[in-house]
């Protein structure tokens, strides 16, 4: 059973990562008008796994006899001033995400919901990768900043991400 703040707070959370998908995805149509086909695929990927992390919370809630409450996704930014400046602000959204799935964990731990906790500890481990992955994507940038021919070396390799369902979320 969840507390009435419990619920509400992984409810939330279910939202912020829904948005996830809907911002990635619009980061993968600005990569697509910047002629980037590699670097949007990269980004669809990522939507792709955000969704399954809403899926997630979504089955949380449901397998501890809560009540799933979908809430309003605000629109996401669409537009942006250069491919770093993209990532930089899908870095900045992980920061984000990251410090409310740790509130989560400590709301949890304040409760004494151990079930909580446990489900909370897979996404504690995924926020260290999706803050890593981001910030290599930047530093790559940097390093051919100005440079097209790296540019286009860097959109080859994101191309070749491929979604993995996780069976253990499904
Ligand atoms: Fe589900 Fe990228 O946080």
């Amino acid at each position: 059973m969840l507390s009435k703040t419990m619920q509400d707070a992984l409810n939330e959370q279910m939202k912020n990562e829904f948005f996830s998908a809907y911002l990635y995805m619009a980061m993968a149509g600005y990569f697509q008008s910047e002629d980037l086909p590699g670097i949007a695929n990269w980004m669809r990927v990522q939507a792709l796994e955000e969704m399954t992390h809403g899926e997630k919370f979504f089955h949380f809630i449901c397998d501890t006899a809560g009540r799933t409450d979908l809430r309003a996704i605000d629109a996401p930014t669409n537009g942006f001033k250069s491919p770093q400046a993209a990532f930089e602000f899908g870095l900045k959204h992980e920061n984000f995400v990251t410090d409310r799935i740790n509130q989560l964990m400590d709301l949890a731990k304040q409760e004494g919901n151990h079930r909580a906790q446990i489900f909370l500890q897979w996404f504690v481990t995924e926020q260290i990768e999706e803050e890593a992955n981001f910030s290599l994507i930047i530093r790559k940038l940097k390093r051919v900043e100005g440079d097209g021919r790296g540019l286009l070396m860097l959109d080859q390799e994101l191309a070749a991400r491929v979604f993995v369902p996780p069976v253990a979320a499904l």
